[in-house]
């Protein structure tokens, strides 16, 4: 997800917790690149009555909500007013967003999934094979888990990576979550048992592991890679805009402190040539791809980059329709299917795309939960329910793979 979803303004103002980022006016140019952040003010809000409720709905309407990367400055000044019979609830802080305060006291989420990494490496060995496919550009290892059982030299594959974009954090949860449900699962549900006879997984929890550290240690809305840039002083390049199809086209730029930078040159992120590398390697046993971000809830397909549709489309688009299916099966939650293209936004230089084009013949990208009301923040109670359902799509998605389509 790239661009700021703008909640509408009843749904968000009668939900018991309301986080505004408000952008105030701050001369043109000084807001952008060295401190992100600069002007913004974070207020919460607990409307305590149906007339508060309704007075905020009315504010909601004209400002600039939930997102942190918009482009320009909203003169949102002029409704703080509205917002000062409030203040005995309202918290207005600029320092604590550029200080980031929003982020947890800990930094060691990422050690925490490697241990977890190794630990099932060593205690499903029947079942797990944990490897690196290359380091990142601040020197992480890029690890990558082998799910399956080892029955036949030869079984085909599935990818599935998470984090590329890293202030998403809702896609690394979900990774660890489909292995920790396969494993648990295997013995008792048929379905999973063969899954992982017939199949093996590739599962990266965390694709961009320097940018996904640095959104839990300084920005928690940071995006790209941590790269350096020779002329800029930005760093990190949009590890989904970085890849070898129609390569910093529509829907990319070419700035460095943009969040959506292709980057000099394709595969010049360490990450992504790991990735793009493994896969080209392996293309004729991957059948499919699927790469998890959030938020938007919806289900992706080729093409990003152009209006057009991919030929076998039909064997595509009733995955997708059977997998949002299952998915609202779980809690009611809808999802929109289709080409990314018409569906979200033109972007050229994707992972699905790429994928797709080297042969990858079901190639799906996710925006997982929500639609915008709490975006990238989304809770922790959340997690269970969004990761439950959005199994039930992974599962039919591969379900389908192992049966014929025409
Ligand atoms: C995972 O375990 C295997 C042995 O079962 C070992 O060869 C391999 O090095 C381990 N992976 C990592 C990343 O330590
Ligand atoms: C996949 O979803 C469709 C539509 O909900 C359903 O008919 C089908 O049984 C599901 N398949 C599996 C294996 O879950
Ligand atoms: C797409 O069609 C080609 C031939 O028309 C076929 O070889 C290929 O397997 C099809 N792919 C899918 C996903 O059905
Ligand atoms: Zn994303």
């Amino acid at each position: 997800m790239n661009l700021p979803v703008i909640p509408t303004g009843r749904r968000a103002a009668l939900l018991p917790l309301c986080l505004l980022f408000l952008k105030t006016w701050v001369p043109v140019h000084s807001y952008l690149y060295n401190n992100r952040y600069a002007g913004d003010k974070v207020i919460r809000l607990v409307p305590e009555s149906e007339r508060e409720a309704q007075a905020l709905n009315a504010i909601f309407h004209q400002l600039t909500v939930g997102s942190c990367t918009t482009g320009g400055p909203v003169a949102a000044q002029q409704h703080l007013p509205h917002l000062r019979g409030y203040s005995h609830r309202c918290t207005c802080s600029r320092e604590q967003f550029t200080n980031s305060a929003t982020l947890p006291a800990t930094s060691k989420h990422q050690i925490h999934i490697q241990s977890w990494m190794y630990r099932l490496n060593k205690t499903h060995s029947d079942l797990i094979h944990m490897f690196s496919v290359g380091k990142s550009y601040e020197g992480r290892p890029l690890f990558v888990l082998k799910l399956g059982k080892r029955s036949r030299p030869y079984k085909r594959a599935v990818w599935i990576d998470c984090g590329i974009h890293a202030r998403e954090w809702i896609g690394p949860a979900f990774c660890q979550w489909f292995v920790k449900e396969a494993l648990q699962t295997y013995q008792s549900d048929p379905a999973m048992r063969r899954m992982l006879n017939q199949l093996y997984f590739y599962i990266m929890p965390v694709f961009n592991v320097d940018g996904y550290h640095f959104s839990w240690t300084n920005d928690r809305f940071w995006r790209k890679t941590r790269s350096k840039n020779s002329q800029f002083r930005c760093h990190g390049v949009d590890a989904n805009r970085n890849w070898k199809v129609k390569w910093c086209d529509e829907g990319a730029s070419f700035h460095p402190c943009d969040d959506t930078y292709c980057g000099p040159f394709p595969e010049s992120e360490p990450e992504v040539k790991a990735v793009a590398h493994f896969l080209r390697k392996r293309r004729k046993q991957i059948k499919a791809y699927l790469s998890f971000h959030a938020y938007a809830q919806m289900l992706l397909y080729p093409y990003s980059y152009k209006y057009a549709t991919i030929p076998n489309f039909s064997c595509v688009e009733s995955a997708a329709y059977n997998a949002v299916n299952a998915l609202q099966s779980a809690y009611g939650i809808r999802y929109r299917y289709g080409p990314a293209s018409s569906t979200l936004y033109v972007s050229s230089g994707s992972s699905m795309d790429w994928a797709y084009k080297n042969g990858i013949p079901y190639a799906f990208a996710f925006e997982l939960r929500d639609t915008g009301h709490f975006g990238f923040l989304l809770p922790e109670t959340l997690i269970k329910p969004t990761c439950t359902e959005t199994m039930l799509a992974v599962k039919n998605i591969t379900m389908h793979l192992l049966k014929k389509c025409h």
